[in-house]
């Protein structure tokens, strides 16, 4: 079973889908961590972003691993933990730009569909694209929608839970232009695949939002 959970950043699609991937004894696939863990590599390695070449290889041969150690999802490159390095604001915003890349969407694709199946059971993947693009028949789709204060308020809730010193008013202005950029590229962009349950999850917290899932997965699959 393929369930394919796709929405803007702060709509609760990695805490759902984590929760879920246990419930029903699935692979849970964080596609965003894989588009971070390119941005964290071109960062470092300094690969310019018009280097086709270069970006190509990095995502064909990129050493990504996940883990869950202590029930939490680690991510990592070798055996370098970087499931925090991934997770600061000025990543997530490199990520968008980075998976805007042709090259990128294109390389990471099949990383996608082999991590997916994995486990005999299947897998839940979050992201922008999956009902669309990766698994277009995916058994379930999901989009998961809220209003971008309420997204941008999650997610200061979230950096400032792990201790960063962040500022309320960039991260909203940062959760706009992200979602901006996500939505507006040319390939792939953020969208609701035509078969996909919309779910509006302003006011409800992610026990809610769980329960409406599952019984969607329950009912269906
Ligand atoms: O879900 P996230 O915030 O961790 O994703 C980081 C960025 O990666 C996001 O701004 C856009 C990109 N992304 C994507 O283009 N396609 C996906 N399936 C998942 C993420």
């Amino acid at each position: 079973m393929i369930v394919a959970i796709d929405g803007a950043s702060g709509t609760g699609k990695s805490t759902v889908s984590k929760l879920l991937a246990q419930q029903f004894k699935l692979s849970y696939i964080d596609t965003g961590a894989i588009y971070r863990s390119v941005a964290l590599v071109v960062q470092e390695k300094k690969i310019e972003l018009n280097d086709e070449k270069r970006l190509s290889s990095l995502c064909l041969s990129l050493p990504l691993r996940f883990e869950f150690v202590d029930g939490v999802n680690r991510v990592f490159l070798d055996k370098r933990d970087i499931s925090e390095d991934i997770r600061v604001p000025e990543m997530s915003m490199l990520a968008s730009k980075v998976s805007a890349l042709p090259v990128v969407r294109a390389s990471l694709l099949d990383m996608q569909r082999r991590l997916a199946k994995i486990n005999k059971n299947g897998a839940i993947l979050d992201g922008r694209d999956i009902g669309t693009v990766v698994f277009p028949n995916a058994d379930i789709k999901i989009y998961l929608t809220a209003s971008n204060q309420v997204r941008a308020e999650r997610r200061y809730l979230e950096l400032r839970s792990k201790g960063m010193d962040v500022d309320p008013k960039t991260i909203l202005e940062q959760t706009i232009q992200r979602d901006k950029q996500d939505s507006e590229r040319a390939i792939a962009p953020l969208k609701k695949a035509a078969d996909a349950i919309e779910i509006d999850t302003d006011g409800l917290n992610i026990e809610q939002v769980k329960q409406k899932v599952a019984d969607i997965i329950t009912q269906r699959g």
